[in-house]
């Protein structure tokens, strides 16, 4: 449980230019006072994150973006009105106040406002916006449980606030309204808000391929949210563990598996084959398998709609092909 004392040490410390650990519906977040440039490079440092992948800012309420944000389009003030607070990251232009180590020198920012109390209740008691990404290093698989950020940071950083398991499970959806020629709205990464439900408030998204992604979105860099063990998406799990019965193989599946023969470990998203089930439990799945020293884990495609489309992301990407 996090007291108001907990929320209060974070704050402090996050005002003295300090790390903290905190909970969003999304997953575990790794903040710092986003106005504050030196507080910012330690995250970068902690997390050994190149200096060229820009951080989502966090803030309480909505009306914090006027002070953040140069111009804030229709479009995205719709988006704002439907899915804040939640799990949608909006790319806008930035004002001059937010430093550039915060957006990797771009003139545009990232920026959401969690649908969690706790968290929204440390950017208040903080009196500034926090600069957050996932609390995990660079490239590995993201933290849903404050358990899984411990082990990944131990004593390097003292203030993590516990709030249990995510509710979402996947990171949140990012659109950039600076991306496309002219100002339409592109998705950089599907996440917790479906397209669906976005395009039935704002109309057509556009979303680009892997292979146009840009350098400006390093969240679409091609391998993240890795295991150490190589992992491979497959259908065709039944004829991976038959051709290396040599070897210790790991099946992540979508839904309870029609065959289970020959597998060393098997995780099972859902049972009953629910997206939203599903992305709760990718991430620790993921490292569930990749703590039994397995040879592969071979993962299960699940059908790319909806919340589908974040975890099929995710799967991809944490693909060694
Ligand atoms: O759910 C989340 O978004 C979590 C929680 C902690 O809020 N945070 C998170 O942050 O996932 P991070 O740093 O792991 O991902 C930030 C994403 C990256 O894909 C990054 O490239 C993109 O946001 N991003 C940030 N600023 C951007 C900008 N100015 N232009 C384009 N993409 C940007
Ligand atoms: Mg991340």
């Amino acid at each position: 449980m996090v007291t108001a004392q907990d929320i209060a040490d974070a704050a402090n410390t996050i005002r003295a230019g300090g790390l903290v650990a905190f909970p969003t519906e999304t997953v575990y977040g790794l903040a710092a006072n986003a106005l504050d440039a030196t507080a910012v490079a330690q995250v970068f440092e902690l997390k050994c994150r190149p200096q060229f992948d820009p951080l989502i800012s966090h803030i309480a309420d909505a009306s914090q973006l006027t002070k953040l944000a140069r111009e804030v389009p229709a479009q995205a003030l719709e988006l704002i009105e439907h899915f804040w607070p939640g799990p949608l990251s909006l790319v806008l232009k930035k004002q001059p106040q937010v430093p550039d180590i915060v957006t990797a020198g771009l003139s545009s920012f990232a920026i959401r406002c969690p649908d969690h109390e706790i968290a929204r209740k440390l950017i208040r008691s903080a009196g500034v916006p926090l600069a957050a990404p996932s609390a995990n290093r660079f490239g590995m698989i993201s933290p849903t449980t404050a358990t899984h950020v411990i082990e990944q940071f131990g004593d390097q950083l003292p203030i993590v606030l516990d709030d249990g398991p995510c509710r979402i499970g996947v990171e949140s959806t990012v659109v950039s309204f600076v991306d496309s020629q002219d100002g339409r709205p592109m998705l950089l990464r599907p996440g917790g808000v479906t397209l669906e439900k976005l395009e039935e408030i704002i109309g057509p998204i556009e979303v680009p391929t892997l292979v146009s992604s840009r350098p400006t979105s390093p969240g679409q860099l091609s391998r993240h949210y890795s295991p150490a063990t190589p992992l491979i998406l497959s259908a065709d799990s039944e004829k991976i563990v038959s051709a290396n019965d040599k070897l210790k193989v790991g099946l992540m599946s979508f839904q309870r598996p029609h065959f289970t023969a020959g597998f060393a470990a098997i995780e099972v998203l859902s049972e009953q084959g629910c997206l939203r089930e599903a992305a709760v439990n990718l991430f620790a799945a993921m490292r569930r398998l990749d703590a039994l020293g397995l040879d592969i884990i071979v993962a299960q495609p699940v059908p790319e709609v909806e919340l589908g489309r974040a975890i099929m992301d995710r799967l991809r990407r944490a693909a060694v092909s």
